[in-house]
């Protein structure tokens, strides 16, 4: 796989393509110990060492990040009005040009991964594939057993579409109850309108796991880090749920 040294650097960050034909001109790109100057110049980042200043340019072709999304902002690239995830993406990560891997509601917070790699995004989005998605919520009214046999069943939703079935723990019960919810689809809303089904409302939801990928506790709400290789190899890994 080879590709043009200006194209290379500009998606590791190094600018737009015209600012890195300037570096390329100032002689501070070296190939295999070679200055390249010309922006044309092809190079095959996975055999060749690429430098910048001295130093050496990681080429990677994918991203995978894990965000903590906050409340307030959208699961997209990008809108004329509403601040984005990919908004809230150092430059230097936005360059892949990730975007988010299924959708949370502009209120819910939590687990959201992003990636470029579309192979992967459209392997966990897959209605096929089952993925298991986890949300802790907190409802107003009481949640009861009844309500966890109905969800085991099966809820049939405002449309007349009948989920498959959905785990419900209940942590604590009371007029305000702590549950954790695990559904295998992601239809519009569908927390709230489970819940709303059964005459009760959502008012937090945060995702903490989708399929073998759990939120980093450590992440505090807006911010994200990078899947480790462990992470990344748990995801592609066939699942069966
Ligand atoms: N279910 C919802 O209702 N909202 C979300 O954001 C995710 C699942």
């Amino acid at each position: 796989m080879s590709l043009r040294i200006d194209k290379l650097l500009a998606n590791m960050g190094y600018g737009t393509r015209k600012e890195v034909k300037k570096l390329l001109k100032s002689g501070v790109v070296k190939v295999d110990d070679i200055i390249v100057k010309d922006p044309k110049t092809q190079v095959n980042p996975k055999e060749q060492v690429v430098t910048v200043w001295g130093e050496e340019v990681e080429y990677k072709e994918f991203i995978y990040l894990m965000m903590n999304k906050p409340p307030g902002v959208i699961s997209a690239t990008e809108d004329m009005v509403e601040e984005t995830v990919v908004d809230l993406l150092e430059e230097e990560d936005r360059v892949f040009a990730p975007f988010p891997v299924g959708r949370l509601d502009k209120d819910t917070e939590g687990l959201l991964l992003l990636t470029n790699d579309g192979q992967l995004a459209h392997q966990l989005l897959s209605p096929k594939k089952h993925v298991p998605k986890t949300y802790f919520a907190v409802i107003d009214g009481e949640v009861t057993e009844e309500d966890v046999a109905a969800f085991r069943r099966g809820i049939v939703l405002d449309d007349g579409y009948e989920t498959k079935p959905a785990e419900l723990v209940i942590l604590k019960a009371g007029l305000r109850s702590d549950v954790e919810v695990t559904i295998t689809e992601g239809k519009f809303h569908q927390v709230k309108r489970m819940f709303q089904a059964v005459g009760k409302r959502v008012v937090y939801l945060k995702r903490i796991q989708m399929g073998p990928l759990s939120l980093d506790p450590s992440l505090e709400p807006g911010e994200y880090r990078e899947l480790t290789e462990e992470e990344i190899d748990m995801l592609k890994q066939p699942q069966t749920y």
